[in-house]
């Protein structure tokens, strides 16, 4: 891509599967100038260095004061985020920072504060919010073409394959992923993006699957109200045989649904398709998401490539990034905390219900 603005200068903390699709897309996009690369492999922070010509930063704290960092992008594991997001927003750097921002709601709404604080920019990768196909379905709703909202759904529900001995992998730990919901929260976070701050959740979770499979609370189902009186429900499971990705926003005169397995949001008017447009713009795009549906689902390792699907999606927030360091309008900017506040709650719900149950289980053992 070519703009005429001086290049925003990018460090990347994370340089595995995520940290590198992200330098490899700054690399080749003029926007970006990627000055650093900093993780705690250094085998594998100066191998992406060199792919991308930046220096290696062998110690996170370097960042705050590296003088060539406009922006720091954070792909760590989940549970690092809200900590090195908060030390560099104080340091007075923009921070993107992967999904989730945090890990709990406290540590999500201190990373708002300290945005609120600093002179640096706090974005979250939000990415579906990107996806040209999406970002339209959220003006639509925004502008009124759909009437009042009454109702969102979102659902993200496949057969994660687990491989074999990777028993201490950070994907399959919920103290570190911050359980499944918030590790997968972009159908949660559209659903809050669109129609605010739920003012009630009421969340439930089947069993744990079976040892060897990802990670506790693989089945969710979350119901949210909002204060305008509008609903959504929210599905999500590892162990689903029939796979489900899908997010729909309904109002009185329309509803829009992107069906993220096809790469097609459709429009309906009183039952019938009324508009269809593609999730991405290059048809190219979308039969790489389509194709990317019919496959074997499983976490990317390190060492992964993104697909195609991912690379163009990736290529969108980058513009998004970019019009936000520039103070234009950027759909990454507005409710950066709302999805782990909302999913934080859901889980805590679920664990309160787990334990009841375990209570009752003892109890009635006992005989009491
Ligand atoms: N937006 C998306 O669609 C998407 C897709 C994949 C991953 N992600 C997110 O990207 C992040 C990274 O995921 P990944 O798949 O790249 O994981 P990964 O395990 O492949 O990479 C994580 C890297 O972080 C390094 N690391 C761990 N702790 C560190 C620390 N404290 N300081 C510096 N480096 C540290 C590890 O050495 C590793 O190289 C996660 O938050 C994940 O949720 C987002």
């Amino acid at each position: 891509m070519s703009h005429s603005h001086v290049p925003i200068r990018v460090a990347v903390l994370g340089s595995g599967f995520f940290g590198t699709t992200l330098a490899l897309a700054c690399r080749d996009d003029d926007a970006f100038e990627v000055t650093a690369i900093c993780d705690l492999d250094s085998t594998s922070a100066d191998e992406l260095a060199r792919r991308v010509g930046a220096r290696t930063l062998s110690d996170p704290s370097q960042l705050a004061a590296a003088a060539d960092v406009d922006l720091v992008m954070i792909a760590t594991p989940n549970h690092t985020h809200a900590a090195a997001t908060i030390a560099l927003l104080n340091a007075g750097k923009s921070v993107f920072v992967e999904k989730p921002l945090a890990i709990t709601g406290p540590d999500a709404l201190a990373a708002v504060e300290a945005a609120g604080r600093s002179t640096g920019l706090l974005l979250v990768g939000h990415v579906e919010r990107t996806m040209p196909g999406i970002k339209r379905m959220y003006h639509a709703a925004r502008s009124g073409e759909l009437g009042t909202l009454l109702e969102g759904y979102g659902s993200r529900s496949r057969l994660i394959h687990v491989p074999q001995g990777a028993d201490n992998w950070w994907k399959l730990d919920g103290a570190r992923t911050g359980g499944e919901l918030l590790h997968e929260i972009h159908e949660l976070d559209l659903l809050t993006w669109i129609l605010g701050d739920p003012v009630e959740i009421r969340a439930t979770a089947g069993a744990p699957r079976p040892a060897g499979g990802p990670p506790e609370d693989s089945v969710h189902k979350t119901t949210l109200k909002f204060a305008s009186g509008a609903v959504a429900y929210h599905e999500l499971s590892t162990s689903a045989h029939v796979a489900d990705w899908r997010f729909r926003i309904s109002g009185t005169l329309a509803a829009l649904e992107a069906n993220l397995r096809t790469g097609v949001v459709s429009q309906y008017t009183d039952g019938q398709v009324s508009a269809q447009w593609g999730i991405f713009d290059s048809e190219q795009a979308n039969a790489s998401l389509r194709d990317s549906a019919e496959r074997k689902q499983a976490y990317n390792a390190a060492g992964a490539t993104s697909p195609l699907w991912m690379q163009a999606a990736v290529e969108c927030e980058l513009a998004e990034i970019a019009a936000a360091m520039r103070g234009e309008e950027s759909v990454l900017i507005e409710a950066p905390a709302t999805a782990v506040v909302a999913g934080a709650e859901a889980m805590a719900q679920v664990a309160a219900a787990r334990q009841a149950a375990a209570h009752a289980a003892s109890d009635a053992l006992a005989g009491v």
